[in-house]
């Protein structure tokens, strides 16, 4: 009588973790350049990226602006001030392991930044540079 209970929340308990788990990584690095790229149908290009995410595309920031350049240290949001992880993977270990994270961040930065979404190529440059940061 007391089993059933117990057995059912070990099970619940058990695929909330299988669950947890797969989204802490259900994605890498080096899985988004190569999905971007292929999106793209080129290969990311890390110099093309560096001078991407330097830019201000005729607005007020660039992605270095909150990020950082190269964004291998903590970045400073440039309005909130709010403390940002390194967007590198060398210095993040938890940066781009998210796809739901990069796909929201993207939208939203690329928007704040360029008034529009970034296409595939620009992405894949981007990543092609921050996985190139050592
Ligand atoms: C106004 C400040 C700001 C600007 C400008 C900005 N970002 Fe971000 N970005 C953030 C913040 C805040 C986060 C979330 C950090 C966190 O919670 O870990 C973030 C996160 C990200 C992520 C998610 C990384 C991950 O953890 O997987 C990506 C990708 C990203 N930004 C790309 C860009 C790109 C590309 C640009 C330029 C087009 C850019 N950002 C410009 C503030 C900014």
């Amino acid at each position: 009588m007391n089993i059933r209970p117990l057995s059912i929340l070990t099970a619940a308990l058990l695929s909330l973790l299988c669950v947890g788990t797969a989204l802490a990584a259900e994605t890498t690095p080096a899985a988004q350049l190569q999905h971007w790229s292929a999106q793209a149908g080129a290969p990311g290009n890390a110099a093309k990226g560096q001078t991407f995410f330097n830019a201000k595309h005729g607005g007020e920031w660039s992605c270095a602006s909150c990020h950082g350049t190269p964004p291998t240290a903590q970045g400073k949001h440039a309005n909130t001030g709010k403390v940002i992880a390194p967007l590198a993977p060398a210095f993040n270990a938890k940066a781009f392991t998210d796809s739901a994270k990069v796909d929201k961040w993207f939208k939203r930065n690329c928007n704040d930044v360029l008034t529009r979404e970034c296409s595939a190529a620009e992405k894949a440059d981007v990543l092609a540079y921050l996985n190139s940061l050592k």
